[in-house]
């Protein structure tokens, strides 16, 4: 990947942070379907809350939107992230869901 679209890719995360999760209940532009989407994060979480254990480290975190479903299997959990404002809505979704004491963040 050459550098101009490795800093177009990072930029599309940054300025999409706030609406990221919107496609996972169907919604955007971009989604001809949205039940299909809705019914993917409803298999795709029960996958996710059989995985997982000890130190868990999600590389390229995003807003966290997994994390609710695999947080319990784990005894700490390293976020990674390049976007400042992606992490900025997992930080809120480790406050929501009471998961401060086992994140950390980079
Ligand atoms: C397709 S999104 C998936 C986000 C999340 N894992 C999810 O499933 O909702 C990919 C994420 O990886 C992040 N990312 C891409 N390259 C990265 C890098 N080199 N270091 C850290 N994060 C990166 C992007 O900013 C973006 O949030």
């Amino acid at each position: 990947m050459d550098d101009k679209l490795k800093q177009e890719m990072m930029s599309y995360y940054d300025e999409r942070a706030q609406e990221y999760d919107e496609i996972y209940i169907g919604k955007g532009p971009a989604i001809p379907g949205s039940a299909a989407y809705k019914n993917d994060v409803t298999k795709i979480s029960e996958m996710i809350s059989a995985f997982g254990r000890g130190h868990l480290i999600d590389i390229g975190c995003g807003t966290g939107f997994w994390l609710p479903h695999y947080a319990r299997n784990c005894s700490r959990i390293t976020l990674i992230e390049q976007s400042e404002n992606m992490l900025s809505e997992c930080r809120r979704r480790v406050d929501k869901f009471g998961l401060k004491g086992k994140c950390h963040f980079l």
